[in-house]
């Protein structure tokens, strides 16, 4: 089946089989390696990718039914460059592989302002459903709420 989607800001247009799901229309045939895959069944966040506002779980989504512009880890990078570097600088990442989905997650968090960033324990709740198993999570949620924080005040006010 023919589908059109946009990815990171492109107009798409693939023949897919209809059971592909948007995780490996991304990584398979469109090279967007950056969004990763562990569970395969929405229990991890590794696969997170935007769609629309949404961050979801790419190996949950039928490509077929992808219902708004998808942005993968990839495409949000220059948008999320002090959220990358907060990660990087404040021990936000060890193996790196959960990585691309909390920067996603993180990202929309912060875009969406739909949780007090200032709360440790609020970004902790909501980065519940991108799992990790080194960091311990202390040091993501420092991450957030650094780049939260410079995103509030640009200027450093
Ligand atoms: S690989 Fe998709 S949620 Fe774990
Ligand atoms: S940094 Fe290794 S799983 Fe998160």
């Amino acid at each position: 089946m023919i589908i059109k989607l946009v990815v990171n800001g492109a107009q798409t247009t693939v023949d897919i089989a209809p059971g592909t799901r948007l995780l490996d229309l991304l990584r398979d045939r469109m090279g967007l390696i950056g969004t990763k895959e562990a569970c395969g069944r929405g229990d991890c966040g590794a696969c997170t990718v935007l769609v629309g506002d949404r961050a979801v779980p790419s190996c949950l989504v039928l490509a077929a039914r992808t219902d708004g512009p998808v942005r993968t880890v990839e495409g949000i990078a220059a948008d999320a460059s002090a959220l990358r570097e907060a990660f990087a600088d404040r021990g936000g990442l060890q193996c790196g592989y959960c990585t691309p989905g909390l920067v996603v997650r993180a990202h929309q968090l912060i875009e969406s302002g739909e949780c007090d960033t200032s709360e440790g324990d609020a970004v902790r709740r909501a980065l519940a459903g991108n799992f990790c198993r080194c960091t311990g999570y202390n040091a993501v949620i420092a991450a957030v709420q650094h780049a939260a924080a410079g995103r509030a005040a640009p200027d450093g006010a």
